[in-house]
């Protein structure tokens, strides 16, 4: 009976830290596609993948192992076999288009090869790189481009933004969170894929705002915070979901980081370094910080993916009117 008794307690209190700890289980929250244009594809020649799929439903799930953040799946079927925007069969010009193609490796013809592209990052708002194909139709992550212009795509992480106007945590906290142009929060940096790839974005920015005579970013803030009226010890650090850092395995703290007790006894923030290192700072310092632009809303009984269709410059029209 007693170790009955004892098991359920622990059970129960393994529980509640758990629940606690606010770990994120991926279930709530699963990852959707969302349709943007149909009849069109994103240019992919840097594919993650090339496939070819029996559903957009693997597809999708080819893409989240892949970590991609964009696909293009032709559905196939009678009305979508052929591309109706392709000029091949056309007289001289068709020979000649032929004659190319037979040059080209398949992996160089994705739309005639594969009917599931895998992209490294959505389109922006200018949807330069789409070209007319209406075998195919393109899904994003993010659902309609985001109309903030000076974000980045990190290829397989996310979208990010960077703010070079000096603010306190709390503040910087708030305007990723409060933004009229994004859904977004102090980004989420608990991944050594997410580090070391938001510190080289740093340098990388540096080197550029050289260039331009703009300041240079040493320490950004990023989503990471201790804060003694919600943490439940010193290294319970939480990010921006208020995920516990004791969720995740990955630590990059600079030597001597992290920092607790004293005048950090209280509160302390992280900030990253373009090292790739962690450190912890008092949050009413005043740094640069990091916005990760969230993916778009997903739908909750998700049949395969839901609609963000976007209609703007360069889409395509009537090609919808001949879809089932
Ligand atoms: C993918 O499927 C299409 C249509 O069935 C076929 O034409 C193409 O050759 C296949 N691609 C590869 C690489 O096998
Ligand atoms: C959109 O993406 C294209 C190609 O990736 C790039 O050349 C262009 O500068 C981007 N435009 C904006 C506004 O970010
Ligand atoms: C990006 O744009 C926002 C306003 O939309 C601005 O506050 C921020 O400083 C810009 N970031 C950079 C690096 O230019
Ligand atoms: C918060 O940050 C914004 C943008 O950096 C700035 O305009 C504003 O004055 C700051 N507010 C406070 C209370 O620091
Ligand atoms: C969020 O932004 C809106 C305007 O964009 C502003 O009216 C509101 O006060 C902000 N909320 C907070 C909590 O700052
Ligand atoms: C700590 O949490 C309390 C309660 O949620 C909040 O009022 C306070 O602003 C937070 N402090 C910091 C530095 O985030
Ligand atoms: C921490 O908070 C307590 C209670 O609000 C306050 O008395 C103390 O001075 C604070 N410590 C520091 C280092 O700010
Ligand atoms: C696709 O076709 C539409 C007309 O149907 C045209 O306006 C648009 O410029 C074309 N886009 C590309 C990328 O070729």
């Amino acid at each position: 009976m007693a170790p009955a008794v004892l098991f359920l307690v622990f059970t129960y209190l393994m529980g509640v830290s758990r629940g606690s700890l606010n770990c994120p289980t991926g279930k709530l929250n699963p990852l959707q596609f969302h349709l943007v244009r149909q009849c069109q594809r994103a240019a992919a020649d840097e594919a993650l993948a090339l496939e070819n799929t029996s559903s957009l439903k693997e597809c999708a799930d080819l893409a989240h192992d892949m970590r991609g953040l964009a696909l293009n799946y032709a559905p196939g079927g009678p009305k979508r076999r052929l591309n109706a925007f392709d000029q091949r069969s056309f007289g001289k010009q068709g020979d000649k288009e032929q004659r190319i193609r037979s040059r080209l490796s398949v992996f160089e013809q994705p739309g005639e090869f594969f009917n599931c592209h895998v992209l490294k990052c959505p389109q922006n708002n200018t949807f330069s790189g789409m070209v007319n194909d209406s075998r195919f139709d393109y899904y994003s992550l993010y659902g309609r481009p985001t109309v903030v212009r000076n974000y980045s795509c990190i290829p397989e992480v996310g979208l990010f933004v960077v703010y070079t106007q000096p603010s306190a945590y709390l503040n910087a906290s708030l305007t990723c969170s409060n933004s009229s142009e994004f859904t977004g929060s102090l980004a989420h940096i608990a991944s050594e894929h997410r580090t070391s790839l938001l510190a080289q974005w740093l340098v990388e920015f540096n080197r550029k705002s050289q260039s331009l005579a703009e300041g240079n970013v040493y320490l950004a803030y990023v989503g990471l915070a201790y804060n003694s009226s919600t943490s439940l010890s010193p290294l319970d650090f939480r990010n921006s979901q208020g995920e516990s850092l004791q969720c995740f395995l990955y630590r990059a703290w600079d030597g001597g980081h992290p920092r607790v007790g004293g005048d950090l006894g209280n509160a302390s923030c992280v900030a990253l370094t373009p090292q790739g290192t962690w450190q912890t700072l008092n949050c009413d310092r005043e740094l640069p910080f990091i916005c990760e632009i969230h993916t778009a809303r997903s739908t909750f009984g998700w049949e395969q993916s839901s609609s963000e269709l976007d209609i703007g410059p360069n889409a395509v029209f009537e090609c919808g009117r001949d879809r089932v």
